[in-house]
């Protein structure tokens, strides 16, 4: 699961760094203090404004509710797909290690500081979102299956479940060529507000990711 994910695992390897330490220095956080534009977005209406392009809105019912365990398999399979970790970059060093997996994921499901809903396409299981709160602002991200990518559905996601963790600022991290996941961010208010570089464990390289919040 990407970002926050990514986030998750830099916090322990924060605490128990995998990466050489000198990768670790480049990581330096620049927030910059962009002049906010003014919001695109009204929070109260859970469906965002019509964006001047044609936007993609899901036909599906897209409902959230809380992980059950069977839902892990399917997330499993939804971050073996390689494009997939590319786009996140900061997934697992080796998606296909289930075991890794499912001790991350106990970890997710045992962090009181996580909320994690699974997201449900029509009644099927189509990814995951979670907010990660380190004591700062707390931080979303999200994982769809590959091929349900393009319909809608995490910018539906997106938007019930802002209105499910209502604390405010809310930030969120997307590495800066992530064009769909900046997308919806923007269209649900979110703007630019600095950046980081870090290494990408999927790219095995450093990469430029950016810092986005809703006031
Ligand atoms: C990022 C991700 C969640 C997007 O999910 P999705 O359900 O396909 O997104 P949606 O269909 O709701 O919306 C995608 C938006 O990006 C736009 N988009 C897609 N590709 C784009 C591109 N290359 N350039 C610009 N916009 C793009 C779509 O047009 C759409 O915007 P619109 O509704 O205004 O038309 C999905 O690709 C994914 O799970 N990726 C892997 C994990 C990841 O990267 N997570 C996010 C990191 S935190």
């Amino acid at each position: 699961m990407g970002c926050a994910d990514g986030l998750i695992r830099r916090a322990d390897q924060t605490v128990g760094s995998t990466v050489p330490p000198a990768v670790g220095r480049v990581r330096s956080v620049v927030v910059q203090r962009l002049s906010r534009a003014p919001s695109t977005l009204n929070h109260e209406k859970s469906r965002p404004r019509r964006a001047a392009t044609p936007s993609t809105e899901s036909t599906a019912v897209i409902t959230l509710r809380p992980v059950e365990a069977t839902d892990l398999d399917e997330f499993f399979s939804h971050q073996l797909d390689p494009s997939a970790n590319h786009m996140a970059a900061f997934g697992a060093k080796n998606p296909s290690d289930r075991g890794v997996f499912d001790n991350h994921w106990q970890d997710i499901l045992n962090d009181r500081r996580i909320t994690v809903r699974t997201i449900l396409s029509d009644g099927h299981v189509v990814g995951s979102i979670l907010a990660y709160h380190d004591g700062e602002a707390p931080e979303i991200s999200y994982w769809i299956d590959r091929s349900r990518w393009g319909q809608g559905i995490t910018t539906a996601a997106v938007g019930q479940f802002l209105n499910e963790v209502t604390e405010r600022p809310i930030r969120a991290r997307a590495v800066a060529d992530n064009a769909s996941s900046i997308r919806i961010l923007e269209r649900w208010g979110f703007q630019q507000v600095g950046e980081t570089q870090g290494f990408a464990p999927a790219r095995g390289a450093v990469v430029r990711e950016l810092i986005l919040e809703l006031p």
